[in-house]
């Protein structure tokens, strides 16, 4: 099946050969027209004015709480609607960190965090004085972990159930469990997980859990947070202004419920109303199919570029899990000639440290070059990155 029919860009730019879609994907036809027929048709603001045209984009827009809560097994009021997921672990880190953290404690990261899982964290080491420890990463891109990381000290959690840089899909479980054996808190960052395979917060037993529209095919400006109800009922609100509030008075406010008190602001209206079409088209096609395709592209393309001169995987060598995402290093070419020279062919990588400077330094790495596959490549986009990939690498070394 060819999926790229799908997706107008690939017929706007039929030349195109896309391996970048850990940084966002391409968007299918179907969800730039449900944002356009959100603006031709409902354009209106939300849960503020009577009228039938503010009641249905309100709908609309719940619509799409409605089906994320579903994509992920949670009940609707525990997703929250962020501008991207770095805002949802921005949030958790505030609202939970300044809550329940004192000087001393600790909060357990890995190594490989995007820095949007490292940063925030690292801002409120500097506001109250937490201790920020770290796992290791072995060569496969999973977690060095025997339980003693986790301590009475330890009393939050914040990993990535997918590596942006890597590819690798650590195993979550004994980490999820050994945290809550400790009262700890586990935050998930899905954002490249999300993409890949189906979640279920309650089978993983994550008490916050992040990703990203733009990632899913779905529009930029877009996040989600999920959190338990529980939990989100007893942090306060993030960001304070119109629609989080129940009363205004001169001097004190009270909080909406949840999940309005984590939505301050008019928010991306057009694109959470399209990111619902991005996880039905997403459904429809199914994860199982996904995988498959996906699956065979890894193992396609990890074979493909195992033959090339100097070429050195960072990270698993593998198609086993991991998901689509593959960096490399070539000797004697650096990482950002290699992403140039593939784009004077129309194909786009990433190159750099991937917002990922503390596994680089980890891992005495300058920067890296990645490709990221998603279902609507081909063998044939990976045919011509490796046969440019060679004249690359002749043409520097
Ligand atoms: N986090 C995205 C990436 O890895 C932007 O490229």
């Amino acid at each position: 099946m060819d999926f790229k029919r799908d997706f107008p860009i690939f017929k706007q730019r039929p030349e195109l050969v896309y391996l970048d879609s850990a940084a966002t994907s391409q968007k299918p036809q179907i969800v730039l027209e449900a944002e356009n027929t959100y603006y031709e048709k409902l354009n209106s603001n939300i849960h503020r004015s009577a009228h039938f045209l503010a009641e249905e984009a309100t709908l609309a827009y719940e619509a799409t709480r409605q089906t994320v809560a579903d994509f992920i097994g949670a009940q609707k009021h525990e997703i929250i609607f962020t501008r991207n997921a770095t805002e949802g672990i921005n949030l958790v880190a505030r609202s939970f960190g300044e809550t329940f953290l004192k000087k001393g404690d600790e909060v357990l990261l890995s190594k490989m965090e995007h820095h949007s899982n490292i940063v925030p964290w690292l801002q409120l080491k500097e506001k109250i004085g937490i201790v920020i420890q770290y796992l290791d990463i072995d060569e496969n891109g999973q977690f060095i972990f025997d339980g003693s990381q986790v301590t009475d000290k330890t009393k939050f959690v914040s990993l990535t159930g997918m590596s942006n840089i890597l590819g690798s899909i650590p195993n979550l479980k004994p980490i999820i469990a050994a945290a809550h054996t400790k009262g700890a808190k586990i935050l998930i960052d899905a954002c490249q997980l999300a993409v890949h395979q189906s979640i279920d917060v309650q089978q993983l037993d994550a008490d916050f859990l992040v990703f990203s529209a733009h990632k899913l095919y779905g529009p930029t400006g877009v996040g989600v947070l999920y959190g338990k109800e529980g939990l989100l009922k007893k942090i306060p609100p993030f960001l304070g202004g119109g629609e989080m509030i129940q009363e205004v008075f001169e001097q004190s406010f009270t909080p909406a419920d949840i999940p309005h008190k984590f939505e301050a602001g008019t928010p991306n209206i057009a694109g959470v109303v399209a990111f619902k079409a991005a996880i039905d088209y997403i459904r429809q096609i199914s994860f199982d199919e996904i995988q498959k395709i996906e699956n065979e592209l890894t193992t396609y393309a990890l074979e493909k570029l195992s033959r090339l001169p100097d070429l050195t995987f960072i990270g698993p060598k593998k198609a086993e899990n991991r998901g689509p995402v593959i960096s490399f290093t070539m000797q004697g070419v650096h990482p950002h000639d290699i992403a140039e020279g593939l784009s004077q062919k129309d194909i786009c990588i990433r190159a750099g440290h991937h917002c990922g400077q503390v596994l680089m330094d980890a891992w005495g790495l300058p920067a890296t070059a990645r490709i990221s596959l998603a279902f609507y490549n081909t063998k044939n986009d990976i045919d011509q990155t490796v046969k440019t990939l060679e004249e690359v690498h002749k043409y520097f070394t």
